[in-house]
Order: structure tokens, then sequence, then C-alpha cells
């Protein structure tokens, strides 16, 4: 039998997502023997550069993710020792050809299994996935193609990407990157629900009061104003990230964990959820302030903003799911930019204890009493849950304690990066943490009626003062839904 081979090439090499988060990957996954025993490295992008310039430019991005590790060093120089460098336009099927020759010099004897990571805007996708299906697809192996979106900005022109796409691939060589799905903490949600007895049975309209799904950012769209002012926080964030969480938070258990079952799932919660009510959404915008001496800007100081860009930085929805489970259950999620600090996080607030004897000397704070469950996704992962316990001592006095799984203490090893297992699992064909098309469609039914009326009417985002806690209008929302956003309680 024929040994197989995968050569990976990273078609724009010298874009930013490439030098922060692919090579450093590949280099983790090469580091933990993780990669195949053959394999090749192929930076592509239309600047002119040598092998060793690609080097180079890779080494500088690469560390060892546990500080003076063994052998770091050399692993470093044995992995640059198989990355190389082509030259070319992102839409010459000469180009592509060229490489094609390349890749088949290191492959020569063995099957030989194709990655394509894009990593270049989204204007170009189409092209580049023509001219390597066309002209560096395997001849005799499989190859496969990592996008990253955005896939268009509302239903119509993602279908259209879709389509186009399906033109040179198949759906299961597409490999559509959502890189929330390879976090730790989003990864764990379904064995948190489907491996504990205590969670499953409460995870319902019976017992859970309302989930909230939050992102903040404590920095701007510093250099990012250009990709940005086209999509805005609901494109960037929301529609994608959060409702990814969202899906694998709400589904019913799926059949397996087979990639297709999960998948399932997660469309038929999509489907299941109410059109978004315009005035469920409340948006901001940051601008700028000044702090000591420093001097915060405003979103549209940014050289490639428009200065009247209504484009939100910041938003706030409520969300719902008309199904059995869920009927009635207010979904908040909350994402924005220039914020007072950088978290991703899942709160579920569960409803009072019916009759609650501890009332009377607890004293009437049902929103203190009430148990919540937070997940949070990032910095320093962890599961909590508040609960409500004896201060100990004479009397009876009570408080709220956190049960707490705090991931830095209990586990030694360090989390990998959400790209690493995103980038493994599309070497090994596990496509369980990569968006379905149907998936996408769903996504985007959901989001672009609301999304066209924001633009139509041309709603004016709230403004915000960069590095402040948002605009007051998140409180309103959630108020009309009796919540208040648990992130900005004091956590005792
Ligand atoms: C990206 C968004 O998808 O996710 C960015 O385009 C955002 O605007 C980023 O900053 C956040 O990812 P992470 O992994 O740093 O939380």
């Amino acid at each position: 039998g024929n040994e197989s081979t995968v050569s990976i090439t990273v078609v724009g090499a010298s874009g930013d997502l490439a030098k922060k988060k692919i090579f450093p990957a590949l280099f983790a996954l090469y580091y933990e023997d993780c990669l195949p025993k053959h394999f090749t490295i192929y930076g592509y992008a239309r600047s002119k550069m040598t092998d060793a310039e690609l080097r180079n430019m890779v080494s500088k991005t690469l560390t060892c993710r546990i500080d003076k590790r063994e052998n770091c060093n050399v692993k470093m120089d044995e992995f640059l020792g198989r990355c190389f460098y082509h030259p070319g336009q992102y839409d010459s099927q000469e180009n592509f050809a060229e490489l094609d020759k390349k890749l088949k010099e290191h492959e020569v004897g063995r099957i030989s299994n194709r990655l394509f990571y894009l990593s270049i805007p989204p204007n170009i996708f189409v092209d580049a996935v023509k001219c390597a299906s066309t002209s560096a697809s395997s001849a005799n192996g499989w190859t496969r193609v990592i996008v990253e979106k955005p896939f268009g900005r509302d239903s119509e022109s993602s279908a259209a990407l879709t389509k186009s796409l399906k033109q040179y691939l198949t759906e299961d060589q597409i490999f559509r990157i959502d890189h929330y799905l390879g976090k730790e903490l989003v990864e764990n949600l379904s064995v948190l629900r489907f491996s504990n007895l205590i969670f499953e049975p409460l995870w319902s309209r019976q017992y859970i009061r309302n989930v909230q799904l939050i992102f903040s950012e404590d920095f701007g769209t510093e250099g990012r104003g250009g990709y940005f002012d086209h999509y805005g926080i609901i494109r960037d964030i929301m529609q994608n990230h959060l409702l990814q969480i969202l899906a694998l938070f709400a589904m019913e258990t799926p059949v397996s964990l087979d990639a297709e079952d999960i998948r399932n799932e997660k469309v038929k919660v999509l489907r299941s959820m109410r059109p978004i009510q315009l005035e469920d959404v409340v948006i901001g915008q940051y601008k700028s302030h000044t702090k000591g001496n420093v001097k915060y800007p405003a979103y549209t100081d940014d050289k490639t903003v428009p200065k009247d860009s209504l484009t939100p930085t910041f938003a706030a929805a409520a969300l719902f799911i008309d199904n059995a489970r869920w009927d009635g259950v207010p979904f908040l999620m909350k994402a924005g930019k220039a914020l007072h600090t950088k978290r991703a996080e899942i709160r579920v607030q569960f409803r009072h204890v019916p009759g609650n004897l501890y009332n009377r000397n607890f004293g009437t704070d049902l929103d203190r009493a009430t148990n919540e469950l937070v997940i949070r996704v990032q910095p320093d992962e962890a599961i909590y849950l508040k609960i409500n316990n004896k201060v100990p001592g004479l009397g009876m006095k009570l408080d709220r304690s956190n049960l707490n799984l705090h991931y830095a203490a209990r586990y030694s090893k360090e989390i990998p990066d959400a790209y690493e297992r995103l980038l493994l699992d599309a070497i090994e064909g596990e496509r369980r943490l990569f968006i379905r098309s149907d998936e996408l469609d769903a996504a985007w039914s959901l989001f672009t009626p609301v999304l066209k009326e924001l633009e139509e009417t041309k709603i004016n985002p709230e403004y915000y003062p960069y590095g402040s806690r948002g605009p007051v209008g998140a409180h309103y929302l959630a108020a009309r839904y009796g919540v208040r956003w648990g992130d900005l309680a004091i956590e005792q």
C-alpha cells in the first residue's frame, strides 16, 4: 500500500490571519506530533519571496506554548524545513499549475492529500477556489478547502457564494470555519450537557429563565475598519460565533456524535427560531473617550471608515426559539468592541425556587437568590455555578457562593488554540466543528431581515464611550424581558 502525504497550502500566506494563527497552529500540531508523518506546507501569495524569506517570516510567529520546552528550537527548525513558498496571483490557473508541479515533487510515490487554507479577502475566494480546484487538485487523494467568514453579508450573497464555490467543489470538500467552535469550552458544551445527569434535565423552559451569550473586547476595530464597516458587529460576531454557541446550547440530543447528526440538530434549532424583531435589537457605536492623558479614538476616527458611518460596533438582541423546550425563554445576545473588558461567556439564569423557605430570612432579592451557571469561554476558562449557601457559624445567614471549575487550577495542560483543533480536524476529515451550507443558510435567514431593516431605516446607533460598559439601551432591552445582564452584576 502507498503511504499518504498531506500538502497544506496557505493561500494568502503573508496576511495577518496566516501569521497570527495558521502557521503557529500548524507548528503547535507538529510540536505535539499531531501532523501526519509526511507533510509539506506551502505559502502562496502575490509578493515575491524565497523559501528562506518565508521561513524567516514564519519563524517570527512561532512560539512553544510552554516556555523553554525541550527541543523547541530543534522542532522549529525541522518544521521550517518543511515550509516552502510559491508566489502567484490568486486568479491565475497558470500560477496554481506551477504550484501543482512543486507539490508533486514532494508527494512523489505517495497518495497525495491536499488542503488549501484560504486566508484571503472574500472577493477573491471564488477565483482562488477555481484555480486551486482546476489546476492544483490532488490526482489520487482528497482535496479540501478551508474558508473563513465573511460568507456573504446576507442570505442572497451567501447563497450566491455557496453556489459559486459548488461549481468547483462538493459540499464535502468545503470546510467553513467558525473558530469559536474550536474553543475548548464551546466544544465542552455538549459534554457538560449530555454526560452529566444534573444538567440535561434542567435544560429547558421549565427551569431556565434566560440564557445570555456575551462577547466583549476591550479594543476597537483598529486597522480593520475597512473590512468591519461593510459588516458591523452583528455579522462579525452574532450571526456566526454567538449563534453557533446558541445552537449547540439549545439543540436536542443528537442521534450520535457524528458530524451529520450534530449538524442536523443545530439546523433544526436554528430553523425553530422566531424572526428577530427590530425592537428586540439595540445597536451602538463607540465614540472617543479621554482617560488620564490618553485619548481613545472613536470608531469613525479610523481613516478607513466613513465619517458618517452608522455601522454598529455594539449590539444586543433578544432571540426566541419557538419549540417545546424553549418556548418563551429569552436568549439574550450582546457583542461589542471597545468595551471595558475582554470576555466571552454563556450565562444561564435559573428560575426561582418555588415557595423558597429561606426567602423569609434571606430577604426578597430574588435575583440574588436564583442559581446561575456561567461558562466562561475566555479568558481564564472556567465553569461555575452560583449557589445559595449558609454562611458558616451560629444562626442562619445565607450568601452566594460558587461551585467553581477553574481550568487553570484543575488542568495543568495549556489549552490549544482553536485553530489547532480545526486544522487537525480538517486534515482528518472530521466535519463536526465546521459549518454545513444549510446551517449557514439558516443562520442568514434569521438575521438578514432585521439587518436589512436596520440599514434601510438608517437607525442611529447609541454612542458609548470607548472603554465603557456599552449603551444603556442594552439594559432596557433586557429589562423588557425581566432580565438583568449577569456580567454587569457585582460578582462575589
Ligand atoms: C473574529 C472577528 O471572527 O473574531 C473579530 O472578525 C474578533 O472582529 C475575533 O476580534 C475574536 O476572536 P477571539 O478568538 O480573539 O475571541
